[in-house]
């Protein structure tokens, strides 16, 4: 099997729209018309949730009007919040379809099919033409992607000239390597983590200005001992990972979290400009 659809089928589920809509009726709302909120806790499949891109939204500045991409959208949470947050109109590329499709189904629900919008594809073959973005941003993504050099030139390609890319993504740290299985991988097969070191010049080489770094290892680390604590509370934690990742949820979620304490992964935001 190629890369591409091995990563396709790590991710794909069956149902995925009857499970999220499901949980929301479980929890007493309106599957037909769901709250935002209540969406927000499957929609962002990264480390942190909503806050990381409320943080990276704010960080791109993106302003109303403008043609947003969302380079490896999921299931749409980000796209669907930061189009209502900064009246943006959002584009998300994926190359799984079930979470194209279940995005699509849920901005309908939401009545957001006029601002975002989510096409199955690869980035490193993008259905857009040159220079027609003014942002794009990237979470938790390319993690999965070997060939980072053509990932960050495809980006750099549909950007117009100035135009400001953000990435959220977990980048290979001191601590060597990951505890396997991750909630991107079963298997190392299927990662292919960078090290700050290197990312840097892939991205200045490809055309980028880097005007920010911020390595969210602490901002992560916070997270976690807070979700622990709400954990051993009893508290029901909202967590995208059970539905989205099923049965090995319990070592997934507890390898995350290690590698995180660990240093062997670390969260970093990074918010360039096309030169
Ligand atoms: C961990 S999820 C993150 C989803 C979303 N960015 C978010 O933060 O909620 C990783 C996503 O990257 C997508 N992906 C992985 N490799 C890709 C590629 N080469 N092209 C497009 N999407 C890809 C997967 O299908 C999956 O939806």
């Amino acid at each position: 099997m190629e890369l591409e659809d091995r990563v396709a089928a790590h991710y794909s589920r069956d149902n995925l729209l009857e499970a999220i809509l499901e949980a929301v009726r479980a929890a007493g709302g309106d599957p037909a018309r769901p709250a935002e909120e209540m969406l927000a806790a499957v929609g962002e499949f990264h480390t942190r949730g909503r806050a990381a891109t409320v943080e990276l939204g704010q960080a791109l500045a993106l302003a109303p009007g403008e043609a947003v991409l969302d380079v490896g959208s999921g299931i749409g949470g980000p796209a669907r919040y930061l189009a209502r947050a900064h009246g943006c109109h959002i584009t998300g590329i994926d190359l799984t379809e079930a979470y194209c499709r279940t995005a699509t189904a849920l901005a309908e629900r939401l009545g957001l099919a006029d601002r975002v919008a989510y096409r199955q594809g690869s980035a490193l073959a993008m259905p857009f033409a040159d220079a027609v973005f003014d942002a794009a941003y990237t979470q938790h993504v390319a993690m999965n992607i070997a060939d980072k050099p053509r990932l960050y030139a495809e980006i750099a390609r549909v950007l117009k000239p100035g135009g400001r890319f953000g990435l959220y993504d977990l980048l290979q740290g001191p601590g060597g390597a990951p505890h396997y299985p991750v909630p991107w991988a079963r298997d190392a097969g299927t990662s292919f983590l960078v090290t700050p070191e290197a990312l840097r010049p892939m991205l200045e080489t490809t055309g980028f200005e880097i005007l920010s770094w911020r390595d969210t290892a602490p901002e992560a680390r916070a997270w976690l001992a807070e979700l622990r604590e709400r954990h051993q509370r009893g508290e029901t934690l909202a967590s995208p990972l059970p539905t989205l990742l099923g049965a090995d949820f319990p070592s997934i979620a507890r390898n995350l979290a290690r590698n995180i304490e660990e240093s062997r992964v670390v969260p970093t935001q990074v918010i360039c400009r096309r030169r």
